[in-house]
């Protein structure tokens, strides 16, 4: 990704820091924070200063290599585990935090001492994070081959640079296609609570230079319905053994809206992604934030200032479920590094990560 000339990822390890995109601070400031301990990396994770699966796994596993740096030889292992707890109960939907943590978890375990555990964490956070680069790059390649030139695509949620390493999964293809000359209009569901269409989906296709509206999430259904949109992506929290996936909430409804209106709905995501120990959608594991962050809302204010507004009575109370599940029925394929498979049973035994 290029903003304002610069290139960046979303996330990386300096030598005793994880650095990373604000995405408090986005879309109204491009700002770096730097982490020094694991336990700032694991708040970052949890308040959504980092989001989106594959960048949340990227930060875990950045996160725990940092803390095999800085363990004390006499308490390695305990500190080191530790970490790894405290980073594992951060969020408990995205398979990719998991999937990273596992990864750097095994590269340790198969070290000789501590000097050569601290080593081989750091080059299996760095894989995770270049192997999602390639894997996000394939996808755009792949689901590139859906687009032409003129169509509307509508997207959910962020999935795109910031929800990643780098290029999107979701979003990836559009990058992808527009570069090669592709004139394409993306419909951009504003994603209520939090606003990941509006605040991020919207201010990266704007740096891709890809034309784009913002609608109120209620509004989707009235545009698939009424043939203004040909195709729809989404990325993807976790994909279970038969398909189903879980992602950001209200996925589920734009799916089946698609579906009852014959829009082809797609999903993109690596393989990190795919939990092979998850038969159905019935097993993934929701997250349920807190409900203020549906009770209020964030932004700029005139005078420049960000604010939290609160826009229900005082004593109103909310719920707020942060992801669903779409069954796979309502999926027409899934984009993969590998290819675009339109069958659901056969695409996760062939997807190892
Ligand atoms: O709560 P978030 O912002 O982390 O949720 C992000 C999403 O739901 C994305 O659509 C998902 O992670 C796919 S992008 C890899």
């Amino acid at each position: 990704m290029t903003i304002d000339g610069h290139p960046y990822r979303t996330v990386w390890l300096e030598h005793d820091a994880v650095c990373l995109l604000d995405q408090h601070a986005l879309p109204f400031a491009v700002e770096v924070l730097r982490l020094h301990t694991y336990a700032e990396v694991a708040a970052a994770i949890r308040t959504m200063r980092v989001r989106g699966a594959p960048a949340i796994g990227a930060t875990a596993a950045f996160g725990l290599a940092l803390a095999a740096q800085s363990a004390p030889e006499d308490n390695f292992l305990a500190t080191v585990r530790a970490a790894d707890q405290c980073l594992r109960a951060t969020r408990p939907t995205a398979q990719d935090l998991f999937h990273a943590l596992d990864r750097v978890g095994h590269a340790m375990t198969a070290a000789t001492d501590i000097s050569a555990a601290r080593v081989a964490a750091v080059a299996a956070a760095q894989q995770f994070a270049e192997d999602n680069v390639a894997a996000c790059r394939a996808i755009g390649e792949h689901g590139a081959t859906l687009l032409r030139d003129g169509m509307t695509v509508l997207t959910h949620c962020n999935a795109g640079w910031l929800a990643m390493v780098d290029w999107g999964t979701a979003l990836a293809p559009l990058y992808v296609a527009a570069r090669r000359g592709l004139r394409l209009h993306v419909l951009v569901d504003e994603t209520r609570p939090r606003c990941q269409g509006a605040r991020l989906t919207a201010w990266e296709l704007q740096h891709e230079g890809i034309a784009a509206e913002i609608i109120a999430d209620n509004a989707a259904g009235h545009f698939l319905h009424t043939g203004a949109v040909d195709l729809c992506i989404v990325g993807a929290d976790r994909v279970a053994v038969n398909g189903d996936v879980a992602n950001k909430i209200g996925t589920y409804e734009k799916a089946v809206v698609a579906h009852e209106n014959g829009i082809p709905f797609y999903v993109a995501a690596p393989a990190s992604t795919f939990d092979h120990a998850c038969p159905t959608g019935a097993a993934i594991p929701i997250e349920e934030r807190d409900q203020d962050e549906v009770l209020a809302i964030e932004g700029l204010l005139a005078d420049g200032t960000r604010a939290a507004v609160r826009i229900a009575p005082p004593g109103a109370r909310a719920r707020n479920p942060a992801f669903d599940v779409t069954p796979a029925r309502y999926i027409t394929g899934w984009i993969t590094a590998q290819g675009i498979s339109t069958i659901a049973p056969t695409i996760a035994p062939t997807i190892k990560p």
